[in-house]
């Protein structure tokens, strides 16, 4: 099994690859013996726009070779090339919560935080806590969408590769997560604006860089106030190997201990090998303290697991994670690894 990282937010070392905050991982080689009927590669998340594509193709890799795609939840920097991947590979089928083809999501994390962040076309208009759309282009699920594989209960995709809800809380989620919010879509409806949109980002050179619309829409409101993002849209990859789990999680909003957890409860399978995603240990004024204490727990429950981490773990976070575990690596973009 290989997991190469088309993009993340840190670049790589010596590479011109694109760099942007924004995730994608292409995993192949996934059981040695493969067949036809055995899915033995999945692109796991397109980043935040189609530089994802452009680096495969630098680093020699043919997206069409994927039997499937895979968006972990509906934050943009991981749906935003969306648009971009099915303008050249639509005949792939794209699995995903349910949710995110109906939902918006919002931030309201601090503009100053946010440097080196894809930054929406209207950005310069908010200020700097106003909370901004981060949510997919809901206008891609609008229609007839036979590439999209909605999903809304943890399943197997084969014998040995689960989509896992993670559903255990035993343990603590991000408090980065305090920052993140539901919308309510309002979607467009289709007119002759939008096929004009839509008929451009079909064309090889639309924007592949900048998603040049997002779906409008607005922080969900109850009497008490803006509804909190459940991440009920997020889901894990869990993959049993000889070795044991392989848990790919893209920003662990759900905390890193709880998916685990529920990869082992849905699967059956007890042993952790290897934990690759993002922790989404953002930086603010507690996250030296939050970081020690998922050290702490990881040490007491996981001592031989690797920890593959990058994208939304912070600097200051990453750094005190490779300090105090061994078996801790920070990705980068074009960053591989073999199991
Ligand atoms: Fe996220
Ligand atoms: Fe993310």
């Amino acid at each position: 099994m290989r997991i190469t990282f088309l993009v993340d937010n840190l670049p790589h070392p010596t590479l011109p690859l694109l760099t942007e905050h924004g995730l994608s991982m292409y995993i192949d080689q996934i059981t040695p013996n493969s067949s036809l009927l055995t899915p033995n590669s999945i692109l796991c998340d397109m980043g935040a726009s189609g530089a994802f594509i452009k680096n495969a193709k630098a680093l020699g890799i043919d997206l069409n070779a994927s039997n499937w795609a895979f968006l972990s939840h509906g934050h943009a920097d991981h749906t935003g090339g969306l648009g971009c991947f099915l303008a050249q590979h639509a005949h792939l089928p794209v699995y995903a919560s349910k949710r995110i083809a109906t939902t918006q999501y919002f931030s309201s994390r601090p503009l100053k935080t946010r440097i080196n962040e894809s930054i929406t076309p209207n950005s310069s208009l908010l200020t700097p806590n106003s909370p901004r759309n981060i949510g997919p282009d809901l206008n891609l699920f609008c229609g007839h969408t036979p590439w999209f594989k909605p999903i809304e209960q943890s399943q197997w995709l084969t014998p040995i590769i689960a989509m896992v809800f993670p559903t255990c809380s035993n343990y603590p989620t991000p408090l980065g997560n305090k920052y993140l919010f539901l919308g309510e879509s309002t979607n467009r409806p289709i007119d002759n604006v939008l096929m004009t949109e839509w008929n451009n980002r079909l064309t090889p050179n639309s924007s592949l860089l900048t998603p040049n619309f997002l779906s409008a829409g607005t922080v969900r409101k109850t009497s008490a106030g803006s509804v909190k993002d459940d991440f009920l849209h997020e889901i894990a990859l869990a993959f049993v190997t000889p070795k044991g789990l392989v848990i790919v999680s893209s920003c662990s909003h759900k905390g890193a201990l709880n998916t685990i957890q529920s990869c082992m409860d849905f699967t059956g399978c007890n042993a952790l090998y290897a934990y690759v995603g993002g922790l989404h240990l953002v930086d603010n004024e507690q996250v030296e303290e939050e970081t020690m204490a998922f050290i702490k727990d990881w040490m007491q429950l996981y001592p031989q697991a690797h920890l593959y981490t990058g994208h939304c773990t912070c600097a200051k976070a990453a750094s005190l994670l490779q300090q105090h575990l061994p078996l801790c690596k920070i990705f980068y973009t074009g960053y591989q690894f073999v199991f």
